[in-house]
């Protein structure tokens, strides 16, 4: 019977997994070469000294817990960057496998493939109202050696998700031939349903999450990669062991205890407040062409002079984002969605970029 380990580098699948060294905490460790004595500094609850586990074990089951997924379908990743570069060394041998995104899309997907020396295939959004997937020309684009299509919804930097239905349609019509990687790193400030029903049933389907965006973890480098347990196995052994580091795994815990979920919870509230408040403020704007429909913590605009808006913005001392190398988005400018106060200060800087046609 054909397994979705079919698709992964055979060579990785004969690879003898790493045996690592026995951790008991009661005991003395003189088995890993460690310092026995922490730093002053070093206020961890585990110790600095001494190495992380293995793999993040506890951080894995509260994980589970919050996604509402077995612990099976889990792996931890730092970030979920490293899922997609796990992924594509997973499932893609240089020079011969390749990956199809939708462009414009979150820009890494095509560069950890470049590190691979896989092919990208693209199949771009169709714009319409907003950027639209697809689905035909996904599933025409893709060629005999393509393992992974990404799909990123919401998708950055567009901003929009997909509709469930194109979602769906793209599974079905990889089923046994492709990954589909359905990249949630926003899907919290969606008011759409998440795709979580897909693992059950479907094990080519591969679910990516992020702590970075939602419980304000970006510089803890948590991710998480959801799929069917021999996925999870198999890319459990292509991830070196050791690299999940202590100080991450105890400030995820401490982000994931219930009173700190509901700060995050109203955190996320605001911002999708905020988001509309910004949209409409910048419609108003004579330089605002468009303000692209947003599910995600960012709002991407289409401006008459892009580079003007981002200028005022730095006068300001507020970054704003450009996109040179994307034809798509020229004269696009992607703003996140910051504090009350930030987005105030930005309408204002912006408030008197004129259009060009203007004289
Ligand atoms: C769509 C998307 N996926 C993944 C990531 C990576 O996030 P991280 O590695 O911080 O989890 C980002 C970051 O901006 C993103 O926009």
């Amino acid at each position: 019977m054909s397994s979705v380990l079919d698709l992964a580098r055979p060579e990785l699948r004969r690879l003898r997994p790493y045996t690592a060294g026995a951790w008991e905490p009661e005991c003395i460790r003189l088995n890993a070469n460690e310092s026995p004595w922490r730093l002053p500094a070093d206020k961890s609850e585990r110790g600095l000294n001494i190495y992380p586990p293995p793999r993040p074990f506890a951080l894995r089951s509260a994980l589970a817990r919050h996604y509402g997924v077995d612990e099976e379908e889990l792996l931890v990743t730092r970030g979920s960057s490293e899922a997609i570069d796990v992924l594509i060394r997973g499932f893609c041998r240089a020079g011969v496998d390749g990956i199809l995104i939708c462009p414009p899309t979150f820009d890494m997907y095509r560069l950890y493939a470049g590190i691979q020396g896989a092919e990208v295939l693209a199949a771009p959004l169709a714009e319409r109202d907003g950027f639209e997937l697809d689905v035909d020309r996904a599933v025409a684009a893709a060629g005999q050696h393509t393992k992974i299509v990404f799909l990123c919804s919401p998708n950055n930097p567009t901003g929009g998700s997909f509709p469930k239905a194109s979602i769906d349609a793209v599974c079905d019509a990889f089923a046994g031939r492709a990954l589909v990687v359905i990249d949630e790193a926003y899907y919290e400030f969606a008011g759409t349903d998440d795709h979580l029903r897909h693992l059950k049933g479907c094990e080519h389907v591969v679910l990516l999450r992020t702590l970075s965006k939602c419980v304000a973890l970006a510089g803890a480098r948590c991710g998480a990669l959801l799929a069917s347990p021999e996925v999870i196995e198999f890319l459990d052994g292509v991830l070196p062991p050791y690299t999940f580091p202590t100080p991450s795994i105890e400030l995820v815990l401490a982000a994931l205890a219930q009173d700190s979920l509901r700060v995050s919870g109203e955190r996320i509230a605001l911002i999708k407040r905020e988001r509309e408040r910004l949209a409409t403020a910048l419609f108003d704007l004579p330089g605002v062409v468009k303000v692209y429909p947003s599910d995600a913590n960012f709002l991407l605009v289409r401006a008459r002079d892009a580079e003007a808006i981002a200028e005022s913005a730095r006068q300001a001392n507020i970054l704003v984002r450009l996109f040179p190398s994307e034809p798509a988005l020229a004269n696009c400018v992607r703003i996140t969605v910051g504090r009350p106060r930030d987005n105030d200060r930005l309408l204002r800087a912006v408030a008197g970029v004129e259009s060009i046609d203007e004289p």
